[in-house]
């Protein structure tokens, strides 16, 4: 039956379900760290606990970016939930179980969901127009091209034929459940800006939707599809077996739901404190007993995304310290709930003051003394002195602690409390210094100092081991092994680790075989990790520049409303490397113009040294702008610009040099608007064959514009491009077709064939460039 108090021997806790547009980065592993440390702690409490993990897969933010990537949508998700789930493991993580939303048995799940609220008089049909913000894919409240007011990116119009949930009845008996479970959401500024919301008043919600398919069908009206977030929220029941006629499952859902804790990101909390409990109550479902909110982890001044750009992935931090010193950075130097800067530099000094220096170091002294000393045995030790009994009160101290800061999720005074008792033992190693015997103090004196003082700090570490065993296992479990105690998983299942109390070493254990823990970090630590993530972010753009020229993990949902300035490149040694010059992911002409066999550049244009093969070192290629049909095909010993009328009065350049201009000023330039656009559709026009018709986003604004490029470009391998348009030409019509900007692109010799400007780095739609 449901459980009636949180302190019952069961245990639920979620992660979000991640989109699986993007891979992983260390924003998705930071909660799901997060809640991996909560469920070994509670394990080793003895309560049954059910972890559970997944992929958010549905809708139209994945559909496109499946499209854009050039695969279907469920291989597309197939591709990218088993990253995820394939990291978690690299992690050593515990889910208990992983949940795809495109699984039957969640499906079955959703349209029992569904029905079950339509059957309770909650759901009605209508229709809805109004603004949809994809990246979210939430309904928002503001007029056609206005951006969204959670993530500032272009909202679209959406009207289509809708089921709607009767949201707007559960404005009272959702405050009425806040204000009665103080407990439910937090942190603090959570709950505040919930209630805050609920208390603006609350409108029926749209819950299908009917313009796209990759969806669930509403379950009687398969047109519809259930809408994202309904789906995607119904995981914490249908995971557990919500929805299956199997007893096993409906026992499983009855042993642990209501959930204890839904951990989320905090830009996620409106899904999770409104929606999902009020469509609970309107099914008849008891609603979870919290949601946890944790900050942002940002990196180079903004929250870490793949739409930004700025991402570091776990697996950089795992190769270079080890999962451990993730885990431990993580909870210690981010209070929960609030936002927390990552840093390579901050990441190095906490591994080496905190674990290499710290825990590390002393575990790794203690250990070898006793080997040296008691050939690895445990030594009885001598009556208690003062500094012992210190030590021995503090620990006890630290272990009441301990335990309920971690509760409340406070991990970081936690550990810092924990810390205190590192550096406590160590500093009483110091003062007794066991290895250095004083001229005065006798043999048999000495060895019982020694005793005394390295059973004591061994005794010291085993109660920090335990403790810190779902923050560090890793590391934990070889400490244990060290300490004679065997594994550590036995002690967690038997409860030794969270009822420690002093005492526990006994004389006469068997010290296992020293071995390093966290060997310090070399000052190249830093430059590692960023070359790991340059290399990552190269191969990345090489993968995009080879798949049809799309890249995978930047549909345009994603991507911010500009004019915004580009995110810094998450490294500083980017320019250090000539390979990674801008241009260096272009694709080369050769996998896109007919004519790349004599004319291909042997490099990339824009990096180090474009040498055309058969001109070579003669002819500069020359960033031109590509526009229109009108243009005769470029004369094969002629290299001119594409596009006529642009160009009108200004005889082609001579091939051997650069262009000769008089000079302008910077004020001349200025009037001409470069913008970053992203290329949405790209087709060809019937009877014209050097025209493509393209419809571009610039993050503000949607246009149209043609460009005499469709001899060279398969218009395929334009979609999801980023490319560099002139923003504020006076429009002009051609074939009929009004076009509205123009597109630069190097022109190669002999006959110019372009080729796309583009970049390396991720950048922002609608971006200038000047
Ligand atoms: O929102 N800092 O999925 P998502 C901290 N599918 N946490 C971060 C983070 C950062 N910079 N970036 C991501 C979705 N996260 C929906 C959820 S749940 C029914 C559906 C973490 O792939 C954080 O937990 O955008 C955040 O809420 C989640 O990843 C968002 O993942
Ligand atoms: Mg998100």
């Amino acid at each position: 039956m449901a459980k009636t108090d949180s302190n019952s021997a069961h245990f639920y806790l979620t992660t979000p379900i991640y989109y699986v547009n993007a891979r992983p980065h260390l924003g998705h592993a930071y909660s799901t760290i997060v809640c991996d440390a909560i469920a070994r702690r509670k394990r080793a409490m003895g309560i049954d606990t059910w972890f559970l993990t997944g992929t958010d897969e549905h809708g139209q933010k994945i559909e496109r970016s499946a499209k854009l990537a050039g695969r279907t949508p469920q291989d597309f998700a197939d591709h990218i939930a088993g990253e995820f789930r394939a990291l978690w493991d690299r992690l050593g993580l515990t889910y208990d179980d992983f949940i795809r939303t495109t699984e039957p048995r969640h499906k079955r799940g959703v349209q029992r969901l569904f029905a079950t609220l339509r059957d309770r008089g909650f759901i009605y049909k209508g229709s809805y127009t109004g603004q949809y913000c994809v990246s979210d894919e939430a309904w928002v409240d503001v007029p056609p091209g206005a951006p969204c007011p959670d993530c500032g990116r272009i909202t679209e119009t959406v009207s289509e034929e809708n089921y709607f949930f009767k949201l707007s009845a559960f404005e009272r008996k959702l405050l009425e459940f806040y204000e009665e479970n103080p407990g439910f959401m937090q942190p603090d500024s959570t709950r505040r800006e919930v209630i805050s919301f609920v208390r603006s008043g609350l409108k029926d919600l749209s819950i299908s939707r009917s313009s796209f398919t990759w969806g669930i069908p509403v379950p009687g009206d398969e047109k519809h599809v259930v809408y994202v977030w309904l789906d995607a929220l119904a995981n914490y029941i249908t995971a557990l077996g919500y929805g299956s006629d199997n007893p096993a499952d409906q026992a499983r859902f009855a042993k642990f739901w209501p959930a204890d804790i839904h951990l989320i990101g905090k830009e996620i909390s409106r899904f999770h404190c409104v929606y999902w409990p009020a469509f609970l109550m309107a099914a008849g479902i008891p609603v979870p007993r919290s949601i946890k909110a944790n900050g942002w982890l940002l990196f180079d001044q903004g929250k870490m995304s793949k739409s930004r750009g700025n991402i570091v992935r776990a697996d950089t931090v795992r190769e270079v310290l080890g999962a451990d010193a993730l885990r431990y950075f993580l909870l210690r130097e981010i209070p929960f709930g609030q936002d927390g800067n990552f840093s390579f530099d901050a990441l190095v000094q906490r591994y080496n003051g905190d674990l290499a220096n710290g825990y590390g170091n002393l575990v790794s002294r203690v250990v070898n003394m006793v080997h040296k000393y008691f050939g690895g045995t445990v030594p009885e030790s001598s009556p208690e002195t003062a500094a012992e009994f210190a030590l021995r009160e503090s620990t006890t101290r630290t272990i009441a602690e301990f335990a309920p800061l971690f509760d409340e999720l406070n991990f970081s005074e936690a550990l810092k409390s924990l810390w205190n008792l590192v550096a406590e033992t160590d500093g009483y190693l110091t003062a007794n210094a066991p290895w250095k015997r004083p001229a005065d103090r006798s043999e048999a004196d000495h060895a019982s100092l020694q005793a005394r003082v390295l059973s004591t700090a061994a005794e010291a570490i085993r109660v920090i081991t335990a403790l810190v065993y779902p923050i560090l296992p890793d590391a934990a479990s070889k400490v244990w092994q060290q300490l004679g105690q065997g594994d550590i998983a036995d002690a967690a299942k038997n409860a030794f680790l969270t009822n420690v109390a002093w005492g526990g070493l006994k004389p006469g254990t068997k010290l296992g075989e020293p071995a390093p823990l966290f060997p310090r970090a070399e000052k190249d630590a830093v430059t590692r990790m960023q070359n790991l993530e340059d290399e990552n972010n190269k191969n990345a753009v090489e993968a995009a520049s080879k798949q049809e020229g799309a890249k995978p993990e930047a549909p345009t949902s994603a991507l911010p409303v500009a004019p915004a300035p580009p995110p810094a490149s998450p490294s500083v040694n980017q320019v250090q490397d000539p390979s990674m010059k801008p241009g260096a992911g272009i694709p080369k002409p050769t996998e896109s113009t007919p004519h790349s066999n004599e004319t291909a550049p042997t490099q990339a244009p824009g990096s180090e040294k474009p040498v055309p093969t058969t001109h070579v070192s003669q002819v500069q290629p020359e960033l031109t702008s590509v526009r229109l049909d009108s243009a005769p095909p470029p004369a094969a010993s002629q290299h001119k610009p594409l596009d006529t009328q642009e160009n009108k009065g200004n005889p082609p350049e001579a091939p051997t040099q650069p262009a000769q201009t008089n000079h302008i000023s910077i004020d001349d330039f200025a009037k001409v608007e470069l913008r970053v656009a992203q290329v949405l559709v790209a087709e060809r026009i019937p009877k014209a064959d050097k025209l493509l018709r393209l419809e571009v986003d610039l993050g503000y604004e949607k246009r149209q514009i043609l460009a005499g490029i469709a001899q060279y470009y398969e218009p395929e391998k334009l979609i999801g491009r980023k490319i560099v348009i002139v923003a504020n030409l006076a429009p002009r019509k051609m074939r009929g077709l009004e076009s509205n900007g123009m597109l630069l692109a190097a022109s190669l010799p002999p006959d110019g064939a372009p080729v796309l400007a583009g970049f390396l780095e991720d950048v922002p739609l609608g971006a200038r460039l000047k």
